[in-house]
């Protein structure tokens, strides 16, 4: 039998305590989160960026094949796309590729170059001729100022991302550089979204009703439709760099180590590119204070979100179990305080229903975390809908809406 006053027990219940995300927190939450969306949408200084995208709703009746480039982790994605023009798609072809590590932290036109010549092989790989035009759709899932449906500039890089010369610069003009570089001249880049954009451009594809774009996976995000601005622009919040909530003193060592200090705080806590290194560091301390013989094997990062993943869904491992659980929980209780500040920005009430599209790994794959984020929302009328790949699918989708395709001919 345990003693009583068991240390592990005491270090685990100060720990609980320290990410427990209770009912005062939740509201203290919201109340900072809209205070900062007001004053980003004022452009006054504030964590959340609130970008404006140049993105217009699809009809639903949007035809033709598009091609859909999706970067924003350590891979990328390149699709052929077929939207029928009646509320459904086809995924024709898909491809990932992943990108090399020393090209993420390298030279930005290395990286643009890598992914053009990317592209090259993938319109060989499935046999799409050069001497025909395709419209694309390009997904960077970075925080980038929007100048127009198809350019924008990396206000800064993140997720792990360091490449030189691509912050302040148009992505969309560095890869249309490169595409010509490698005389691929049958590409027309025709829009440029974040994912979660595309998240929510996929879901409006299928229904009329779908109101706000979330992402959860490697880092987070969401975008929502601003009723208060010009006809219902949709924002990009970046509520990634949200940073007014308690947080504890490992996301503090977190951050202090990492290269992009002081930015991506709420990411940081949150998303799947992080929990696992949250956890390393939890240990790393208990090992310190002598509770546990070892530490976690290898440096930074060296557990990942999936890692954790597995540790929650395994038999056994009842300390590693929780606090897995205690910092994905948190994780799941942010981010649903996140989703309600966005919710009851426009409908203080509660009373609208609102579906919201959601993409990543953390809400589909991680156990118990849809859940817990659910039980958190329970209060307000929210109805989630996977939008699986979504992101990219959804920068075809906001090509097509460039191009005015409705019901016009294939462009594959
Ligand atoms: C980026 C966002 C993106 C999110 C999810 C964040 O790191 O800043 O633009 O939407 O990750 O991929």
């Amino acid at each position: 039998m345990k003693p009583k006053n068991d240390p592990i027990d005491i270090y685990l219940k100060d720990l609980s305590e320290q990410f427990e995300i209770g009912p005062k927190d939740h509201k203290d939450f919201i109340t900072a989160f809209q205070q900062e969306m007001a004053r980003g949408l004022k452009k006054e200084q504030s964590s959340l960026k609130m970008i404006s995208s140049f993105v217009k709703r699809p009809t639903g009746r949007e035809k033709g094949r598009y091609l859909a480039l999706d970067l924003g982790g350590t891979n990328f994605r390149v699709m052929a796309v077929e939207l029928s023009g009646s509320r459904s798609f086809k995924v024709l072809s898909t491809s990932k590729y992943v990108i090399p590590k020393e090209l993420m932290t390298g030279d930005g036109k290395l990286l643009f170059d890598f992914i053009a010549s990317q592209l090259g092989s993938f319109l060989d790989e499935k046999r799409l001729s050069r001497a025909q035009a395709y419209g694309l759709g390009f997904t960077f899932s970075f925080p980038v100022a929007q100048t127009g449906v198809n350019s924008g500039r990396l206000i800064h890089w993140t997720k792990g991302f360091k490449a030189k010369g691509v912050e302040g610069n148009d992505v969309v003009a560095m890869l249309k550089d490169a595409l010509q570089d490698q005389k691929i001249d049958c590409i027309s880049v025709d829009a440029l979204a974040n994912d979660t954009v595309g998240t929510l451009m996929t879901k409006s594809y299928e229904l009329t009703e779908c109101y706000m774009g979330v992402i959860l996976g490697t880092g987070t995000n969401a975008c929502y439709p601003e009723e208060k601005s010009r006809e219902g622009v949709i924002i990009n919040t970046e509520w990634g760099n949200f940073n007014k909530f308690r947080s504890t003193i490992f996301d503090e060592r977190l951050d202090q180590a990492s290269h992009n200090k002081g930015e991506q705080l709420f990411e940081k806590a949150v998303s799947g590119m992080y929990l696992g290194e949250i956890f390393r560091l939890i240990l790393a301390d208990m090992a310190e204070k002598g509770l546990v013989q070892e530490a976690v094997n290898g440096g930074a990062y060296s557990m990942s979100g999936e890692d954790l993943s597995q540790i929650a869904s395994r038999e056994g491992l009842p300390l590693f179990k929780k606090i897995a659980g205690i910092v994905s929980s948190r994780s799941a209780k942010l981010a649903a305080s996140a989703v309600a500040s966005v919710l009851l920005w426009e409908d203080k009430n509660k009373k609208k229903e609102r579906i919201v599209a959601i993409d990543g790994s953390l809400y589909e794959k991680y156990p118990g975390y849809r859940e817990t984020m659910c039980s958190f929302l329970k209060d307000i009328n929210v109805r989630f809908e996977l939008a699986k790949d979504g992101s990219g699918i959804g920068a075809a989708i906001i090509a097509a809406v460039a191009r005015g395709a409705n019901d016009k001919g294939a462009k594959i």
